[in-house]
């Protein structure tokens, strides 16, 4: 594959012979791939797992980084998005890295431009999260060995959050059932088309895996900030001890972080025994070295990695 900016352009073979690989590079495996390459880590919004994960893993993979702060850059002089990455390409890049507020912003660039360089989606506005999505799913496999069947109850800010958009899709088409909980606001047509929405101590008591999402008080209007209680959240929607003690044995706990403990997650929730929180972060960084070599790889093939087939 020459580029991962969505989960809707990877088939279920392409997903699950990402997780392979990156359950691979857990392992141990060893991988020169990247060995005199240089990628660049465009972050036009903030971040702290996403942008420290892909940098480590390109330090993996033996690459080497060129450093890019938005702030300090000429897109400040007004220089276009296209005009930067042709210009990290031209430097020398071989991997870009994007996160970017605007839904889609990669469109313009695949399709309007010939850019050789790679790019990974590292997250545009509220659409799509492709490397927490996929993180997600290695770390359910990890614990439960397969998706079929399982149901996974999403609860928080749905609308705002590309991670509930990548999610709910993805789960959904490798056989896992979805749950909504939260606000009716956020509970909008495209996830009902997905799952029903269910009280918050139901999804507990069901489900196998509790996915939390982040109140995303920067995409809230001004009124609605203004009328948002965390409190009262916390009460009506937050993970609390009672609410785990709910759970099956074997449920997991997640959420991709940052976390607002106290509104959707009580503190002493968020490193439970249920919890897979940091476990989730510490996966990151296999999952993304095996998208960037999956990328890699895809420059001297129009096919991806492993080939193992799955029933
Ligand atoms: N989960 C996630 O995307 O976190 P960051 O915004 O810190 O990268």
């Amino acid at each position: 594959m020459k580029n991962i900016l969505s989960m809707s352009q990877l088939s279920n073979q392409e997903v699950y012979d990402l997780i392979d690989s990156a359950i691979e590079f857990k392992s141990g495996k060893k991988s020169s791939i990247g060995l005199d390459k240089f990628a660049i880590n465009l972050f036009f919004e903030n971040s702290t797992r996403t942008k420290s994960s892909f940098q480590v893993a390109e330090m993996k993979l033996g690459m080497k980084e060129i450093e890019f702060e938005a702030a300090t850059s000429s897109t400040t002089k007004g220089e276009s998005l296209y005009d930067t990455i042709k210009t990290e390409e031209s430097i020398g890049a071989s991997v870009a890295i994007i996160r970017h507020p605007e839904d889609e912003y990669y469109k313009d660039l695949v399709n309007n431009h010939n850019l050789k360089i790679h790019i990974i989606n590292g997250g545009d506005g509220t659409g799509q999260h492709p490397s927490q999505s996929l993180l997600d799913l290695m770390t359910i496999y990890e614990h439960f060995g397969s998706f079929d069947g399982l149901k996974v109850g999403i609860i928080g800010d749905l609308s705002h959050s590309r991670v509930a958009h990548s999610n709910a899709e993805i789960l959904t088409r490798l056989g896992a059932k979805v749950y909504f909980g939260g606000l009716d606001a956020w509970y909008t047509s495209e996830f009902a088309e997905m799952g029903p929405q269910m009280d918050v101590d139901d999804l507990c008591k069901e489900m196998d895996v509790v996915m939390l999402l982040r109140v995303q008080h920067e995409r809230l209007s001004a009124e609605e900030n203004e009328n948002f209680s965390k409190e009262d959240y916390f009460k009506k929607y937050g993970l609390n001890r009672n609410r785990v003690d709910l759970m099956k044995d074997s449920a997991m706990i997640m959420h991709p972080a940052p976390v607002n403990r106290g509104a959707e997650i009580a503190d002493d929730v968020v490193e439970c025994d249920k919890s897979y929180i940091f476990p989730q972060m510490a996966n990151g960084v296999f999952m993304r070295m095996a998208m960037i070599a999956a990328v890699l790889e895809g420059e001297n093939s129009d096919n991806e990695i492993v080939n193992k087939k799955r029933q």
